[in-house]
């Protein structure tokens, strides 16, 4: 764990304006707008806070959203729609699904082709909101992709294959192909001169923080911890920021967790200049969506200004993430949670259980009288993986100290 020795004050740090109450609420708005659109459940989870010694333990579970099993179709269908709402002349504020549908929206925008990069669930949303929208998906995925995954993505209608690059490799190697071509790079991590698309991917995810505010307000359950999971930071950021935006002094700790193989805004925390640091490499772990070496740029700001601290974590605690949730206890609700969406339940239950992680519990002040809110961000999205892990013990505890 890396505490973070800065930790600023809303309007001491990062702009969040981009985060604001009215920014989510205008997001989520054009989400609505989809007839798949339905908030996910945030479901508490008292049995588990029990065992744990916490006052509550909150999921917001993702597994569900738009019959996809992640949540980055937030991001796709936000960008895309933001980025079809200009090629009109639009106001974003007032499009919706069905304009931009319409043979007249058609005939005036023309063919697009959108592309990207993905580990699996950025790509399928991808795919999933152009053929929505009646355009063309091109999508890429690094070395190493499940075949599970990218079958998933060819269903919604894109083409999809699989490279021999890595994740951030890929991504240069998309980039060059959009220039080369023409096509338009829908990409959910930011860099110098890349920032409009991503940022818009990054407001999409909103919706789901506002999801939560919302439930967690309606039955007086507001969180002292927030624990994210991050791959390029885009998802951790909106949350970060939107909470941080809208919550202001009574925003509650986030903790920020990444693959040990792909600890990229873990490293550049604890370099402590205030510039970001790349991993480079197969980026190799069981948290597929997590492995990314390359922090967006824009997210990086916001997650080193006000994030509280910062886990690099084995590939073990993901799965015993995943059979906690699978196997609950003291008659709570299962939760199919995959790779990247289980990292933070299994952190927790370290941090509370293990003896030798008393001191980084106490300086996170994890106790009693503690609720914790996670985010379960895919279901089964690869479902031999899931079973591997859950039936087949794949990935097993190690009683380790990291
Ligand atoms: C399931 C899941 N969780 C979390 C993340 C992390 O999101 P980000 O790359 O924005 O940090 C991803 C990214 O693909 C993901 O697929």
């Amino acid at each position: 764990m890396y505490a973070n020795p800065a930790r600023k004050a809303v309007g001491e740090g990062a702009d969040l304006a981009a985060f604001s109450p009215a920014c989510a609420g205008a997001v989520r708005r054009f989400h609505s707008s989809f007839k798949e659109y339905k908030p996910t459940a945030l479901t508490p989870l008292p049995g588990l806070a029990a065992e744990l010694g916490l006052k509550d333990f909150l999921v917001k579970d993702e597994s569900s959203r738009y019959g996809l099993k992640a949540f980055k179709v937030l991001g796709a269908s936000y960008a895309v729609g933001r980025f079809l709402a200009a090629r009109l002349g639009r106001d974003m504020s007032q499009v919706t699904r069905d304009e931009l549908c319409s043979p007249e929206a058609r005939e005036k925008i023309g063919d697009v082709t959108f592309v990207t990069t993905t580990d699996g669930n950025h790509g399928r949303g991808l795919a999933w909101t152009a053929r929505e929208l009646g355009y063309k998906a091109i999508v890429f995925m690094p070395k190493g992709s499940t075949s599970s995954r990218m079958e998933s993505i060819r269903a919604e209608g894109a083409s999809c294959t699989v490279t021999e690059l890595n994740y951030d490799e890929a991504v240069r190697m998309t980039w060059a192909l959009a220039q080369e071509k023409g096509y338009v790079m829908v990409q959910d991590t930011a860099w110098e001169g890349y920032t409009e698309i991503p940022t818009w991917i990054s407001q999409g995810y909103m919706t789901l923080a506002q999801e939560a505010l919302e439930q967690m307000r309606a039955t007086g359950t507001m969180p002292t911890h927030c624990f994210l999971q991050a791959g390029v930071g885009s998802f951790a950021s909106a949350v970060v920021g939107h909470l941080t935006a809208a919550l202001g002094a009574e925003a509650p700790r986030f903790v920020i967790v990444e693959p040990h193989t792909a600890n990229c805004i873990y490293r550049s925390a604890v370099a402590g200049d205030g510039k970001p640091r790349n991993v480079t490499g197969d980026l190799q772990t069981l948290m597929a969506g997590l492995a990314c070496g390359e922090p967006n740029t824009v997210s990086w700001g916001i997650l080193r200004d006000y994030a509280s601290a910062y886990f690099s974590c084995p590939d073990y605690l993901a799965a015993n993430g995943m059979r906690i949730l699978a196997a609950p206890t003291g008659g709570d609700a299962p939760i199919v949670s995959g790779e990247s969406g289980a990292v933070t339940t299994g952190l927790v239950h370290w941090l509370m259980r293990h003896p030798a992680a008393r001191a980084q519990r106490d300086a996170l002040g994890l106790g009693a009288d503690s609720r914790v809110l996670v985010v379960s961000t895919e279901g089964d999205t690869a479902p031999e993986i899931y079973k591997g892990v859950v039936w087949g013990g794949a990935h097993p505890d190690v009683d380790g100290v990291f």
